[in-house]
């Protein structure tokens, strides 16, 4: 089929089956286009927690799926390809936040969204990168707390709170390999543009040596803030797939990626013929064991709450 019969069979499917597509930001222009929500991890897990639908086709990765039906376990969760992981998520195991809880025992875990569900079920709360600063801001001052998994963005949030956190030392392979090296040509050609960072790059502070007044956001706060702001061009630090909406959501300004090879190949399992797959033969669904989802669903539940 090509591209148009595709997209029209997946709309076709989508009515048929009563289900809603989520979509992040770094899937596929065609899989953002048949999406019903287009997002950051926080807005897909709102969104997936108030839905109606009775299926939730879900572009995006393996953790994101997991937490839709950890947060919604009545619907039907599918996610195109199994195959779409995290290296951040896969970084972290069960044992690491419990070798360090059995240290701290009046200890706090905060669980990066990215993380799979047997992680966040030893976590005390999750945070994404749009709620994390607000979310340790939060936590009582005197006691230990252990940041998992992204270093980076770990220390971004010390850095913003003041807070002394216990960082393990994990990250995402796209945004670690974003380095200052790639954004110094690309300030001096650009002069007048404002530059978006996303918090899990491994340049942090050394971009914000470089441009001081940087805006570190998630994917959606990238969206938002060029949207809303005066500025023409925008110099963006993050997987080059958010290209796709900022250009569209914010026409007529100009949008240069610090590192156009940052592609993460996980999001970029999830085709479109493979939504259409999904959709037709009601695969793959995932599933969270009740007793992990039940542990899962309490540090989720504070996360979604926040911001
Ligand atoms: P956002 O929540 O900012 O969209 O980030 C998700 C992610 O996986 C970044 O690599
Ligand atoms: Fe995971 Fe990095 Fe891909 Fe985001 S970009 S899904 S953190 S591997």
């Amino acid at each position: 089929m090509d591209k148009e019969t595709l997209t029209q069979a997946v709309l076709e499917l989508k009515r048929q089956r009563r289900a809603v597509i989520l979509a992040h930001s770094y899937q596929l222009p065609e899989v953002q286009e048949v999406a019903d929500f287009v997002g950051d991890s926080l807005g897909l897990a709102r969104e997936a927690q108030r839905t109606e639908a009775e299926v939730i086709v879900f572009c995006g990765v393996h953790f994101m799926a997991e937490t839709a039906a950890i947060l919604n376990p009545e619907k039907t969760v599918l996610l195109p390809d199994l195959e779409a992981g995290c290296s951040l998520a896969d970084s972290i195991r069960p044992e690491d936040i419990l070798a360090w809880k059995a240290a701290h025992p009046d200890g706090l875990v905060v669980a990066y969204v990215n993380t799979r569900a047997e992680v966040k079920a030893l976590a005390d709360v999750c945070v994404t990168s749009a709620n994390a600063v607000e979310v340790v801001a939060g936590l009582p001052e005197d006691r230990p707390i252990y940041f998992v998994p992204d270093m980076f963005l770990g220390a971004h949030v010390a850095r913003v709170t003041g807070r002394r956190l216990d960082l393990f030392p994990g990250e995402c392979h796209v945004h670690a390999g974003i380095r200052e090296e790639h954004l110094k040509a690309l300030l001096e050609a650009h002069p007048g543009a404002e530059f978006l960072i996303h918090p899990e790059c491994g340049c942090g502070s050394g971009c914000l040596y470089l441009k001081p007044d940087a805006k570190m956001l998630s994917t959606e706060g990238m969206v938002c803030y060029a949207k809303a702001a005066e500025g023409r061009e925008f110099v963006v630090a993050t997987e080059v797939g958010i290209l796709h909406r900022l250009r569209k959501e914010a026409p007529g300004k100009a949008f240069f990626p610090v590192k156009p090879d940052a592609v993460c190949e996980y999001m970029k399992r999830i085709t479109l013929e493979k939504v259409y797959l999904s959709l037709r033969d009601l695969k793959h669904v995932v599933r969270v064991p009740e007793a992990v989802a039940e542990k899962a669903r309490r540090a989720l539940s504070a996360m979604v709450a926040v911001g």
